[in-house]
């Protein structure tokens, strides 16, 4: 049983910190559990030592996920070791391997997976009040309908829609996360409302696959639509569009409207049709190249970026040249790559995997390449002019800001965060373009 004294400091301090691995989705929940916590008066603290409550948001997309997270936790154990303190794993490892957390790190308090988050205060109370450690890995239909997170960022992500039924044949989050589902429209234009009167002016939509948004009647680009016409919100962007259901009105979307900016994030994942099948993409290559060419005939200017994956279990080197031949036509603006890395329970988790070397060699390979057309693009940048909103102070006494096409800019003063001005670019310093403002 904890001593008296143990709940009395508990009860007087409740001080939390909170620590976030993965994606955007999940730095999104930590804000959501921020929120919870405060409700039950508890406060967050940016300094561990001055913490009662350690909590880790835990990412499970890959193997070296895991082990940092799994890392994270055992460097707790002196931590934890101080009376009155307690250690909460959460997130999409918590979800995934709860049990052999709570077997193989007895010092752990509470389990909890990541729809889970309303109890986390009730959780946290109960785990001070008896000996018994908890773990909840319950899934359900939750959307955190309601909790609007405090935050007056310029730029702001707000969740549009969680989970996900889709079933990429590599990847653990429909396991994690559940279902696909929609959080309410006038729940997100609450949401955003809010932020606006806080100052932000450019919100990222936040989804595993947004194109797949739907509550009632409302499809996603209905929901674009009534979003684009808060007054006051000057970008408006999202993340991420499966190719497969990114449709003609949503690039019609973006062409027409002001504020909906002109970045699309469509992960490729493989140039190559007998691996996009065997990864259950749903799309193929000439589908893909078409998309692309489509959006760039509507939008010239659009800024398209993806997720690549090399070493997909079976993937022969002739197949790994159709991604790269692939990534050399279209010139993507950016990329984020990955070794591919088995998880158990998936359906790729079957097959047998190729030898590390190859997946690691792919993967510097593409990095090399994507490292060049980035390289080449930033170059054609100079002399070019560009809308950008300042974000914050650049790490050399400068601001930086990005594009429509959420492109980092810096210019070498002084700005205010949230100005808009019309920019152009002198040189590029490293990989970053540096501009002055002319209007
Ligand atoms: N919902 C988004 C992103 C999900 S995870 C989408 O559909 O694109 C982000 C990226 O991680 C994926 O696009 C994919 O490139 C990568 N990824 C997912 N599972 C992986 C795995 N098992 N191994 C390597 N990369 C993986
Ligand atoms: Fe994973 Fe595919 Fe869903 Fe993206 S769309 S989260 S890659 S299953
Ligand atoms: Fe995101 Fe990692 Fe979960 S990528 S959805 S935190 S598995």
């Amino acid at each position: 049983m904890s001593s008296r004294s143990d709940i009395d400091d508990h009860m007087s301090e409740k001080k939390f910190y909170i620590k976030t691995f993965g994606c955007q989705m999940n730095k999104n929940d930590s804000d959501i559990i921020i929120e919870l916590l405060k409700r039950d008066s508890y406060y967050s603290v940016e300094d561990p030592d001055e913490a009662d409550i350690y909590i880790i948001n835990t990412c499970s997309v890959r193997e070296h996920a895991e082990q940092r997270a799994l890392g994270h936790i055992s460097s707790l154990k002196q931590w934890r070791s101080k009376p009155g303190r307690r250690l909460v794993i959460a997130g999409c490892m918590a979800q995934r391997i709860a049990d052999d957390i709570v077997k193989k790190y007895p010092f752990v308090d509470l389990v909890l997976g990541p729809d889970t988050y309303r109890s986390i205060g009730k959780f946290i109370d109960g785990i001070y009040r008896s000996i018994t450690r908890i773990s909840d890995t319950q899934l359900s239909l939750e959307v955190y309908n309601k909790i609007y997170p405090k935050s007056s960022g310029v730029c702001e992500f707000v969740s549009i829609m969680r989970g996900c039924d889709n079933y990429c044949s590599y990847c653990i989050v429909p396991y994690v996360r559940g279902r696909a589902r929609s959080r309410p429209v006038n729940d997100i234009l609450a949401q955003i409302k809010r932020l606006i009167e806080n100052n932000t002016k450019d919100i990222t939509l936040l989804g595993q696959n947004v194109n797949e948004y739907r509550h009632g009647s409302v499809n996603f680009t209905g929901l674009l639509n009534e979003i684009a016409k808060i007054t006051g919100l000057v970008r408006l962007r999202f993340l991420t569009s499966h190719p497969k259901d990114l449709n003609d009105e949503v690039i019609e979307t973006i062409a027409s409207k002001q504020n909906v900016c002109e970045w699309f994030h469509l992960p490729l994942q493989s140039g190559c049709d007998r691996i996009l099948h065997l990864m259950n993409r749903q799309y193929n290559k000439e589908y893909y190249l078409k998309l692309v060419s489509k959006i760039r005939h509507k939008i010239p200017q659009a800024t398209i970026t993806t997720d690549i994956i090399t070493g997909f279990p079976t993937e022969t080197d002739d197949e790994f040249k159709e991604t790269i031949e692939v990534m050399e036509k279209i010139q993507f603006d950016d990329a984020y790559m990955y070794r591919y890395s088995a998880r158990k329970g998936t359906r790729a988790f079957q097959y047998e995997t190729l030898p590390e070397g190859i997946i690691k060699d792919r993967l510097k390979e593409v990095i090399d390449i994507q490292n060049n057309i980035v390289e080449h693009k930033t170059k054609e940048m100079i002399g070019r002019k560009y809308e950008i909103l300042f974000e914050g102070p650049a790490s050399d006494r400068g601001t930086r800001g990005k594009t429509r096409g959420n492109k980092d800019i810096v210019v070498e003063k002084k700005i205010e965060p949230g100005v808009l001005a019309t920019v152009v670019v002198k040189k590029v310093k490293g990989r970053t373009p540096i501009a002055e403002i002319v209007e």
